[in-house]
């Protein structure tokens, strides 16, 4: 693998041995993938989950005397103060959380704790190359933005953002960028929740880079979240096209290149139906309902507070979102519609975290397939259906 003066030089410790760690984890990876060289990077974003192997890492780091050179954006882990209070979170699991944010800002991370930085903080431009972690976070930036990552790992992108550079493979290179699966979409999509039945459908769409055809092209934000969310949840997928809607499928011709799809792949109201089928519990009592997972935008929040504002609500009622709309919400109203209906707007935290124990036995509602898909291991269970049948639910105690 080719390497740079500066890049040979922070291999061999020149720059200090955090940083000669950090390069040696990517030369590895390089490797592995055939990479002929480093390329720099101007953003990170890492998805710490503040676990005992990230703050392992983390601290490895520090303790060899690495800062980032490039400031990164952080996951959500969770709010200690409300957590605490609320969900009777242990202090053992507080004190790690609080030991891994500590180490994160001290190695040079900025703590947005938000997992929708791609909608504020760090907002890649068209093509460039940035090392983003997470879930909705790769296929967001890559599908929509049209900027360049491979889906880190919490560890690869923290050496990222130490050393600046990542090895040049994958979703880096424009042919690996190129749509190998036609998805006909013939099932009638008409809300945002649709997209998240649609991203679940990746069992049948099947490995690779989908280019869906049939969809409408006034599609939300929230949508295009939905859609990548679900198909990296299900099928670890990195990137999709939209043609007509995403910025490197203008045509049908440009999003797949020469090659054309591999295979055609045709996606009917059967086959959302199924998923959700599959996925969800049957209707039925609810004793919560947790939302924003990804994080919401402002327009969910917005969406929320009208129709709880003047009510009150028979289950619990968490939504989850960034600080800056938290922030927003409250100066618009939004906050207070939601806190007095009985409703929780919670800032900095993730589902996947272990103060949602707290919920462990209880039946939930969710728009999110992949809010159920992981928080069913710490013991709740879930009925999934669309925003609005959520909220309606939340203030009736059941899905009808
Ligand atoms: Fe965000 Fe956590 Fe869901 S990082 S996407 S709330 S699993």
């Amino acid at each position: 693998m080719y390497l740079t003066a500066e890049e040979k030089d922070m291999l061999a410790g020149k720059y200090g041995k955090g940083t000669a760690l950090a390069m040696k984890v990517l030369v590895a990876l390089g490797e592995c993938f055939d990479a002929p060289r480093m390329v720099p990077v101007s953003r990170v974003h890492i998805a710490s989950s503040k676990k005992e192997a990230d703050l392992w890492f983390v601290q490895k780091m520090l303790d060899a005397g690495a800062y980032c050179r490039v400031a990164s954006t952080l996951n959500p882990g969770y709010n200690p103060d409300y957590c605490r209070e609320h969900l009777a979170t242990s202090e053992k699991d507080i004190e790690l959380l609080l030991r891994t944010c500590e180490a994160y800002q001290k190695i040079g991370a900025i703590p947005t704790y938000s997992c929708t930085p791609y909608l504020e903080t760090n907002v890649p431009r068209f093509g460039e190359v940035v090392a983003f972690s997470e879930t909705s976070v790769t296929v967001y930036v890559n599908s929509v933005l049209g900027a360049r990552t491979n889906r880190e790992s919490v560890q690869s992108s923290l050496c990222a953002a130490i050393t600046g550079r990542v090895p040049e493979y994958g979703f880096l290179l424009d042919e690996n960028r190129k749509g190998n699966i036609l998805v006909e979409v013939q099932a009638d999509i008409k809300s945002d929740f649709d997209y998240q039945l649609l991203g679940y459908c990746a069992k049948k769409i099947g490995p690779g880079v989908p280019v869906f055809t049939g969809l409408p092209t006034d599609i939300s934000q929230e949508a295009l979240i939905n859609l990548g969310t679900q198909l990296n949840t299900a099928g670890a997928y990195a990137m999709f096209h939209i043609v007509g809607v995403t910025p490197e499928a203008p045509t049908i011709e440009e999003a797949f290149g020469d090659k054309g799809p591999q295979r055609v792949v045709v996606i009917t109201e059967a086959d959302l139906e199924a998923v959700l089928e599959e996925i969800s519990l049957p209707p039925g009592k609810i004793d919560f309902a947790l939302l924003g997972c990804p994080h919401y935008t402002l327009n969910q929040i917005r969406e929320v507070a009208h129709m709880v504002a003047g009510k009150k609500l028979a289950v619990e009622m968490w939504v989850l979102t960034s600080t800056l709309n938290k922030e927003l919400a409250a100066r618009m109203g939004l906050l207070a519609m939601i806190e007095e209906a009985g409703g929780h707007v919670l800032d900095n935290t993730c589902i996947d975290q272990p103060c949602w124990e707290y919920l462990a036995g209880k039946i939930g509602v969710t728009d999110s397939p992949k809010c159920a898909y992981y928080s069913k291991r710490r013991g709740p269970d879930f009925i999934i259906r669309d925003l609005r049948t959520c909220v309606e639910a939340a203030l009736k105690g059941e899905v009808s």
